[in-house]
C-alpha cells in the first residue's frame, strides 16, 4: 500500500504536538520535514532543534527533505537530532556520492531529490545506493502549490529503471499531492505521497490521509 508522508510544513506550529499527534493517530506512515535555507530555495523555515523536538514526541519516521546548498555542513547534526530519512537535492553542487555514503555512515536513510525540470537521468547514477527518489511535483519552495502533472511521465520512467535494475528504491511524490492528484500517482508507481495542504488543512486528518490512499 502507499505511503503517506503529511509535511508538517501545512501544520500549525504553535502547537506542533497536537499536529503531529493527530497525523500519527490517522495513520500517516512518515512524518515529512521541510528545512528551507533561503538560499537553494527563496524560503527558510526549520532546523535542528524542530526535528529534535519533533523526534521526542513521534514513534513516527522522521523524513527529512533537506531543501538547502550546502547539506553536507548539516547532515551530522540532522541525523544526531533523529531523522530516518536525509534526503537532498542532486541541483546542488556538493558531490552526491559522498554526500549519500556520509549520510548512510550516520546511520540514518538517503533520499536524492529532482526538482520539476531536472531530468529522471540525474538520478540513475545513484539509484543503487539511496533508499528514496524524491521527484517534486511543484517548485520547491513553499506549501499550497499547483500539483505539476508532468511528474506522472517521470514515475513511470523511474519505476521502469528501478524494475529493470531489480532495486528496492522508494519513489516519493512531494508538492500539490492531493485527493485529485494521487490516484494517478499511485497508478503510476509512486510509494510514498507528501501532503501539507491535503492533509493539515483538514481538519478530518484520518479522512484526508484515506482518501490519499484512494480508499
Ligand atoms: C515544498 C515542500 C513540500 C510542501 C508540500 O517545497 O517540499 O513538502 O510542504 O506542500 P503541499 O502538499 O501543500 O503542496
Ligand atoms: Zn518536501
Amino acid at each position: 500500500m502507499v505511503k503517506i508522508a503529511p509535511s508538517i510544513l501545512a501544520a500549525d506550529f504553535g502547537k506542533l504536538d497536537e499536529e503531529v499527534r493527530s497525523v500519527e493517530k490517522a495513520g500517516a506512515d512518515l512524518l515529512h520535514i521541510d528545512v528551507m535555507d533561503g538560499h537553494f530555495v527563496p524560503n527558510i523555515t526549520v532546523g535542528v532543534p524542530i526535528v529534535a523536538s519533533i523526534k521526542g514526541k513521534t514513534s513516527l519516521p522522521l523524513d527529512v527533505h533537506l531543501m538547502v546548498s550546502s547539506p553536507e555542513r548539516f547532515i551530522k547534526a540532522f541525523a544526531e537530532a533523529g531523522s530516518d530519512y536525509l534526503t537532498v537535492h542532486v541541483e546542488i553542487r556538493s558531490r552526491l556520492g559522498k554526500l549519500i555514503d556520509a549520510i548512510h555512515k550516520l546511520g540514518v536513510k538517503a533520499g536524492l531529490s529532482i526538482n520539476p525540470e531536472t531530468s529522471v537521468v540525474r538520478l540513475e547514477p545513484f539509484l543503487k545506493e539511496i533508499d528514496i527518489a524524491l521527484l517534486m511535483s511543484v517548485e520547491p519552495g513553499f506549501g499550497g502549490q499547483v500539483f505539476i502533472p508532468e511528474v506522472i511521465y517521470k514515475i513511470r520512467e523511474l519505476r521502469e529503471k528501478i524494475e529493470r535494475k531489480n532495486l528496492t528504491t522508494s519513489i516519493e511524490v512531494d508538492g500539490g499531492v492531493n485527493k485529485e492528484t494521487a490516484g494517478e500517482l499511485i497508478s503510476a508507481g509512486a510509494d510514498i505521497l507528501v501532503a501539507g495542504t491535503a492533509i493539515f488543512g483538514r481538519k478530518n486528518r484520518r479522512g484526508a490521509i484515506k482518501a490519499l490512499r484512494g480508499k
